[in-house]
């Protein structure tokens, strides 16, 4: 079915298959060009939404006080109708708890944590590409990819290593990109899990606090009062669920696109593009949420359209990274690009608390492949994920030959 406005199929953009199955940047070129904000359909049980594609509206939205995150900032969340974590997560927390809230978790993010961390990082990385090189196949994403985020976060929140085990398996479980062949109960028993172990960690840190991010998060107030072990609970996990899966996607689709553009991975063996631009490229190329959900508290307009009390808005990231108006030849895969405003961190008051740790971890894999890898060789066809948030790969079969 052709949609009236765009001149392009319609697309259901709450459907997990239609990412992979269409040219999605095809779609939201034609969005972009013919209509950049236009209203979504309700299809099957689900309600109708604006949906949102350029990247000037994308980072006024971000700022504008009449659209919401306490119920839910994904789509799947704000489709269900709320997000039980609004007002105690900081993701889906508004003003004016939200920013006193945020300044703490900030706050107990000290440079010697983060110093500490990143060395780890590093180290990780080095040691798992060491691991991989000459070794006739191995799948990138879970050898590789899978293994750095959730280590990073439990060094962040230093999770007792005998812990280690439980919470890795839990949150395996609780993944929301591997639905497709997971239990519901299953992925909803081990995210409880995960609260309930973080609310235990919490009591014991806050009767006998340390000089980590949890004792920080247990002894400081916010607007006066305390958290909650339930409040500690789910911002911890709100690490988790913000820096897991958001940079082992990124790490993949970086990989995918160094072996596709072979020019650019010579620019980057050679030295003529720095690290720190390829992150940033790598990071816009992959824009690993593809969207970003809010939802309307009071009337306000954008594009001439009306946007009313209570409406869901979605601001397509992905679009507005690859938005013309703001990036030459968006669909090219270039290191060097700058200036390089992506949104794949968003924008605002939300923008990404774990961004620098993000961009270490990316800057760690691109550093460890320049040092021991020449040649990256795909061997068999990427697996993509079915979501309509998370952007990218959850197999990826290759084979690296040392330098
Ligand atoms: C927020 C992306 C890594 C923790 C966000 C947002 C985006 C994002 C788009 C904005 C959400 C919104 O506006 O509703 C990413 C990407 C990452 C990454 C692409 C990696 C490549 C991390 C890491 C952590 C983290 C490593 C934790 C250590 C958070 C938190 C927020 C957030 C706590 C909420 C901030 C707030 O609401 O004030 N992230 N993230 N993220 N991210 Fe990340």
């Amino acid at each position: 079915m052709t949609h009236p406005a765009l001149g392009v199929r319609a697309l259901d953009l709450a459907a997990p298959a239609t990412f992979v199955e269409n040219d999605v940047h095809e779609f939201w070129r034609a969005v972009r060009a013919d209509s950049p904000v236009f209203w979504h359909e309700p299809m099957g049980r689900n309600p109708g939404f604006w949906v949102v594609s350029r990247h000037q509206d994308i980072q006024s939205l971000l700022h504008h006080e009449a659209l919401s995150s306490a119920r839910g900032n994904v789509l799947d969340v704000v489709l269900r109708g709320d997000d039980s974590a609004g007002g105690s997560m900081v993701a889906v927390t508004d003003p004016p708890r939200h920013r006193p809230l945020r300044n703490l978790i900030w706050s107990a993010f000290t440079p010697r944590v983060l110093g500490s961390v990143v060395e780890k990082v590093r180290e990780r990385t080095g040691a798992l590409i060491t691991k991989v090189v000459e070794l006739d196949t191995f799948d990138f994403a879970t050898e590789v990819a899978e293994q750095v985020p959730m280590t990073t976060i439990c060094d962040l929140l230093s999770i007792p290593a005998a812990d280690r085990a439980d919470l890795l398996r839990w949150n395996k479980m609780a993944l929301s990109s591997d639905h497709a062949d997971s239990d519901e109960f299953e992925a909803l028993g081990a995210r409880n899990e995960i609260v309930l172990y973080f609310m235990e960690l919490a009591a014991l840190r806050r009767a006998s606090p340390g000089d980590d991010v949890i004792s920080t998060l247990a002894a400081a107030r916010v607007e006066g009062e305390l958290l909650t072990e339930a409040e500690l609970a789910v911002n911890c996990y709100s690490l988790i669920l913000g820096g897991d899966e958001t940079s082992r996607v990124s790490a993949i689709s970086a990989v995918l696109a160094l072996m596709e553009n072979p020019d650019q991975w010579d620019a980057l063996r050679d030295g003529t593009v720095s690290f720190e631009s390829a992150v940033e490229e790598v990071l816009r190329w992959s824009s690993p949420a593809m969207h970003l959900a809010r939802t309307a508290k009071a009337d306000f307009t954008i594009d001439g359209h009306e946007v009313r009390e209570g409406d869901i808005v979605t601001l397509w990231t992905i679009s507005g990274n690859n938005d013309e108006a703001v990036f030459d030849e968006p669909r090219r895969f270039t290191l060097s690009r700058s200036p390089n405003k992506h949104l794949s961190f968003g924008h605002g008051p939300h923008f990404c608390l774990g961004a620098y740790l993000g961009r270490a971890e990316l800057s760690a894999l691109l550093r460890a492949l320049v040092a021991k890898v020449g040649r990256m060789e795909p061997r068999g066809a990427p697996r993509p994920i079915y979501s309509n948030f998370l952007n990218g790969y959850k197999s990826l079969p290759v084979r690296f030959q040392g330098r």
